[in-house]
């Protein structure tokens, strides 16, 4: 099964992140009408941490294990205010929102995640991590409609988004033609006090 560790939002953020991603599709759909665009669906919106990819079933019941001892911190505000593409030169891939405030207390809870899966066999990330939450993803750009992707998706104005992260789930993400489906198989939350 594929798998990844993921941050939930809030629903009045998710509702926000929406209305955002509806603009920016809007004036995508109007300045560079060639690109080919999927957008996250807004219950699958939510900040990866750690994708594990394809996990033989047998390693979930240790993943639950170690995912399910108490995470060490307090709860904490995260904060989107600005949007972007990866990767920073060439085609656009991706269309995300970053975490401003709450990125380094991000960072330590991606950090932790890793920590506890590296002894399952989990090994780090090649890149290093960016606190980021996808809005969507670009298939195809096409030679003179990239640079338009990037210029509108970063000259998009962000009201901050503020959420209060309290903790972190364990995804299925189940792969389909008409989308992927994420469940839920574990959650784990901060605790309220540092
Ligand atoms: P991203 O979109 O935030 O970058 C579920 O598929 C989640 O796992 C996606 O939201 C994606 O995170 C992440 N993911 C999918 N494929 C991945 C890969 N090959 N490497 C790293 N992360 C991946």
């Amino acid at each position: 099964m594929r798998l990844f560790v993921a941050v939930d939002l809030s629903d009045r953020a998710r509702e926000r992140v929406m209305r955002l991603a509806q603009g920016l599709r809007r004036r995508l759909e109007s300045s560079a009408p060639r690109a080919r665009i999927t957008w996250v669906e807004p219950e699958n919106l939510h900040l990866t941490l750690k994708f594990l990819g394809e996990v033989d079933e047998t390693r979930v019941p240790p993943l639950r294990e170690v995912l399910a001892l108490p995470l060490s911190g307090p709860v904490f505000t995260a904060v989107l205010s600005g949007t972007g593409v990866f990767p920073p030169g060439g085609a656009p891939r991706v269309i995300w929102l970053g975490a401003s405030e709450g990125a380094i207390a991000l960072e330590a809870l991606h950090a932790q995640v890793e920590g506890r899966l590296g002894p399952l066999g989990f090994g780090p990330e090649d890149r290093a991590f960016t606190a980021h939450l996808t809005l969507g993803r670009v298939r195809e750009a096409g030679g003179a409609v990239g640079p338009g992707i990037r210029r509108i998706v970063q000259e998009a104005v962000v009201e901050p988004i503020h959420w209060i992260v309290s903790g972190v789930t364990l995804y299925q993400s189940q792969l389909s033609p008409h989308g992927p489906r994420y469940v839920p198989i574990a959650v784990n939350s901060l605790t309220s006090s540092s």
